[in-house]
């Protein structure tokens, strides 16, 4: 046979077509039951976007939103998942709250069981689900549990309203989801120590300069820019390799699914606490019940203030 470059290009269609095609769009997630989630994907990128107003606190809404798709995106035969997940906020103020505290002021329901037990899931799975990167894209408020999420997610970048931190310590509590872990991992122990005990807040350029944010960025737009860079760039290259990768950083610095179940334990352990129950009190309503209030808008410094 006479070789001809139509003859190459007809045979390589052929094969291509004949391959098994492994660019199947990313299956799209069903709509979150609560609405507290907004999902847009382009490519191999998906952008989850926190809409719970009005601080986007770590409500049963949310914690139920959020582990109904992370249960989605579990590699699976008959989905195609995304590479990389980045998380934002439609909230100018806020990236993510705290968690809510009527979960752990008011006596134990069946309900309130069933959230806690939804959100110690939540870290678990930000870890297991090795084939997707997520990215926290932070430009506002993110405070307590909603931190703690962020630090579960595999990267941080922040923007000029990123404004962070854990104040669990100041009502007798713990940041009882591995968010301590992750917070001594990132920054080391003495850092973690100093930032957790004495609920001190990190701004952009500081959280980075200590490791906390792969990157600061001072305006939105160039953040969202450089997370987009980088996502797409990721959302080139064989899943496989990224979740080898991610499974290997896990294997080495993780903390076991052992300490994790015990550090929430220790959690819910403190939370009838008569010292912290009467905390908690004090901060709902110095908070005016978790609102945009500037008590809340304050945290994790003006904890202080129910003292
Ligand atoms: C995948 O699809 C096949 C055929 O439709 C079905 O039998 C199987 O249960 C599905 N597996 C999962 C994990 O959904
Ligand atoms: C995560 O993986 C660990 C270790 O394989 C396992 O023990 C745990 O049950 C998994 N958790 C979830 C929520 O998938
Ligand atoms: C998405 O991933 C597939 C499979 O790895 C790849 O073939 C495709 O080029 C990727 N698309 C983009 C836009 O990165
Ligand atoms: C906070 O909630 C409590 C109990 O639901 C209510 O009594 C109180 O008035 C609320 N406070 C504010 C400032 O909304």
């Amino acid at each position: 046979m006479r070789f001809s470059t139509k003859h190459l290009l007809t045979s390589l269609s052929a094969l291509l077509i004949a391959a098994p095609t492994h660019a199947n769009p990313v299956t799209p997630p069903a709509p979150a039951q609560h609405g507290t989630l907004k999902f847009s994907t382009t490519g191999n990128v998906t952008r989850v976007t926190f809409d719970n107003p009005p601080i986007n606190i770590i409500d049963p809404h949310l914690i139920s939103d959020l582990l109904a798709y992370l249960v989605s995106i579990q590699p699976s035969p008959n989905t195609t998942t995304p590479k990389v997940v980045i998380f934002d906020s439609t909230n100018h103020d806020w990236f993510l709250g705290p968690l809510d505290t009527e979960l752990t002021r008011a006596p134990i329901t069946q309900d309130k069981i069933t959230s806690t037990i939804e959100y110690s899931y939540l870290a678990p799975l930000l870890q297991n689900i090795t084939t997707t990167a997520f990215i926290a894209e932070i430009n506002g408020h993110n405070i307590g549990g909603g931190h703690e999420l962020a630090l579960q997610m595999d990267m941080r970048f922040a923007g000029p309203n990123a404004h962070t931190g854990f104040f669990e310590n100041g009502l007798g509590l713990i940041v009882g989801g591995g968010g301590q872990f992750f917070l001594g991992q990132l920054i080391n122990k003495g850092r973690a120590l100093e930032y957790l005990l004495a609920a001190k807040a990190f701004d952009g350029p500081t959280g980075a300069a200590l490791g906390l944010f792969n990157q600061y960025y001072s305006t939105g737009d160039a953040l969202t820019t450089a997370v987009n860079t980088l996502a797409q760039r990721i959302g080139l290259f064989p899943q496989i390799a990224l979740s080898d990768t991610k499974s290997a950083l896990n294997n080495y610095l993780n903390p076991s699914p052992q300490l994790l179940a015990q550090d929430i334990t220790n959690f819910v352990a403190l939370n009838g606490n008569p010292e912290s129950q009467a905390d908690q009190a004090k901060f709902l309503a110095l908070s005016q019940n978790q609102t945009n209030s500037p008590f809340e808008l304050g945290l994790p410094e003006d904890i202080t203030e129910i003292y």
